[in-house]
């Protein structure tokens, strides 16, 4: 294997923590992936440390062995303090007793396993109250605990922060507003269909909806104690959710502008964006998604 190219310190993670929920398969794994290449040190947090693809090296394992830092802790996103003992598993590796960056990316699929959904009046109701528990209230207990631990600490400059060049023109941050810096940041994984309508996913699309709405509030709350909360909004992505493909029926209607599919990457670069390079970015809903919602 080619060796990593080294990292420069201002594009580094190094010395911050992260909970990835989720973190098992897809989405998931590959933010966390990423986070930890760029030297943080992560939480992979999901029911079981066993991918989808169960050939796959559990997402933890991927890290260590490739000279990064992290854990797995079992993680239901609907038992809130399953949630809240992974954030302790972050704290505790810290070296400032932080929990950087909180990414609820867990979710589950919007179509039935065992029934077609053709629209609501197929949905079952114990399904639709399962995607609410998952999509929407996974989302409130992590973004609930993450806030609560965030409060604790104080704020600390990323990295984007401390690029600055004045012989480039750059303002002289400090000088110019005061200090800089942020609690922490919160990512929380929405979907272009809580942002549009979904074919035959009212419960999804709904829950979706309601993890845009919660995030926006929770910035406009703590942006004065400079915690930031963002919706990232993938759009057609080549990796299917769940285990089954995609009803090709309904995969005909996913169309994206761009030639191709998004890759579990391009997600995981938003989330980069968010947590490292955007400091006053809060409360925005950053579609991934090719174009889809801009037709
Ligand atoms: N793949 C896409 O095209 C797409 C598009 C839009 C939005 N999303 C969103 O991105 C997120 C990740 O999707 P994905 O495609 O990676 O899905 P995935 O099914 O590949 O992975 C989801 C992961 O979440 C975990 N999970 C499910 N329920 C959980 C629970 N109760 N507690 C803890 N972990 C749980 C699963 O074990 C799995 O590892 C979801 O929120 C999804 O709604 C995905």
């Amino acid at each position: 294997m080619a060796a990593l190219r080294p990292i420069s310190s201002l594009s580094s993670l190094a010395g911050r923590t992260a909970v990835v929920t989720g973190a098992s398969s897809g989405l998931g794994r590959s933010i966390a992936l990423r986070l930890a290449r760029l030297g943080a040190y992560v939480v992979c947090a999901d029911l079981s440390p066993v991918s989808r693809d169960a050939s796959l090296v559990p997402t933890h394992e991927l890290i260590v062995s490739n000279g990064g830092s992290g854990a797995f802790a079992e993680v239901n996103v609907t038992d809130l303090a399953s949630i809240e003992a992974a954030i302790a598993l972050a704290v505790a590796a810290s070296p400032r007793a932080r929990l950087d960056i909180m990414v609820n990316n867990a979710g589950t699929i919007g179509h039935q396993a065992d029934a077609p959904n053709l629209g609501i009046h197929t949905e079952q109701p114990a399904f639709a109250q399962n995607v609410f528990n998952v999509n929407l209230m996974g989302v409130w207990n992590g973004t609930h605990a993450a806030v609560r631990q965030m409060l604790t600490q104080e704020p600390e400059k990323l990295p984007a922060d401390e690029d600055v060049d004045v012989r480039l023109g750059d303002p002289e941050v400090e000088g110019q507003d005061g200090p800089r810096g942020s609690r922490g940041s919160i990512v929380n994984m929405g979907s272009i269909h809580g942002m549009v309508g979904g074919p035959s996913e009212a419960a999804y699309s709904a829950s979706k909806a309601g993890v845009i709405n919660l995030t926006r509030t929770v910035a406009i709350d703590y942006a004065k104690d400079r915690i930031a909360a963002n919706v990232v909004c993938p759009g057609y992505c080549a990796i299917n959710m769940g285990s089954k493909p995609t009803d090709p029926e309904i995969a005909a209607r996913r169309l994206t502008p761009w030639p191709h599919r998004g890759a579990a990457r391009d997600v995981a670069n938003a989330v980069i964006y968010l947590v490292r390079d955007a400091p006053w970015v809060t409360g925005s809903v950053l579609a991934v998604d090719g174009g889809t919602t801009a037709d």
